[in-house]
């Protein structure tokens, strides 16, 4: 933790949907200048609108995802990739059957696999022979998580499985019937592994994230906010519409 704070470029968008054609700007732009890049990628409310438009510039404006390679960032343990709350299946409906991305080139953590430890290692691997990842897409929970990187994950961890705290399990509840059908277990990078992108774009909108968001870029780079730890980053870009940037500066 004795690296130098830098801070990161903090773009406020006029509104949510301007902020994710920004973000889908950035990753299409990084895609047309190099199509065999290879690029994290998010699951969650915040990138739906981003996965439209590279759908849309997929459609319309010649978008080649043919040679991407992707890496998700997580994936709840113990629901099969044909779970319609897998992050797996998520991806498939948000962006892999409509844009023109090869199967074999889209990775998702698997949260079946028999050894989840060494399945973690394996990824890790993956990512690492796949020459690393170029840009990394990042959302935020409203408690400061990155991925699965729960308040005190440390700064040097990698993919492993991990418990989720009680906030995610409240947050992410909207999108099961019940709070208790969420998964307590996940498999995700770390916040190590995520340290290693080459540029990491992270988006937030609405004023739930304001907190989150205020704490982990104009606060101390602590781990009891996972999100600061890419304040020691030398090429982050912040994304935000003016509700999660409400409290920066205040
Ligand atoms: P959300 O989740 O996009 O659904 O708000 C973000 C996160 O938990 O990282």
């Amino acid at each position: 933790m004795n690296t130098p704070m830098i801070s990161p470029n903090i773009v406020v968008c006029e509104s949510g949907p301007d902020a994710a054609r920004h973000v889908a700007d950035l990753l299409a732009s990084e895609i047309r200048t190099k199509p065999d890049m290879v690029i994290g990628l998010a699951t969650g409310g915040t990138p739906v609108d981003v996965y439209r438009e590279l759908i849309r510039q997929h459609r319309e404006a010649d978008l080649d995802c043919s040679r991407v390679t992707s890496f998700n960032l997580d994936e709840y343990v113990g629901l099969p990739s044909g779970h319609p709350q897998s992050y797996r299946y998520f991806m498939q409906q948000h962006l892999f059957d409509d844009a023109n991305f090869s199967p074999a080139k889209t990775h998702v953590p698997d949260g079946m696999a028999a050894d989840l430890d060494q399945y973690a290692k394996q990824y890790e691997q993956l990512i690492t022979q796949s020459g690393g990842i170029d840009l990394q897409l990042l959302g935020i929970g409203n408690n400061g998580h990155i991925a699965f990187n729960e308040p005190g994950s440390l700064m040097e961890s990698r993919t492993r499985v991990v418990e989720l705290a009680e906030e995610t399990i409240d947050a992410n509840a909207r999108f099961f019937e019940s709070t208790d059908q969420v998964p307590r277990r996940a498999i995700t990078m770390g916040i190590g592994t995520i340290l290693e992108a080459r540029k990491i774009v992270l988006m937030a909108t609405g004023e739930s994230k304001a907190g989150a968001i205020a704490e982990a870029f104009a606060g101390v780079c602590h781990p009891s906010n996972p999100a600061s730890a890419l304040q020691r980053h030398a090429n982050v870009v912040v994304v935000l519409d003016p509700p999660a940037a409400s409290r920066l500066g205040s």
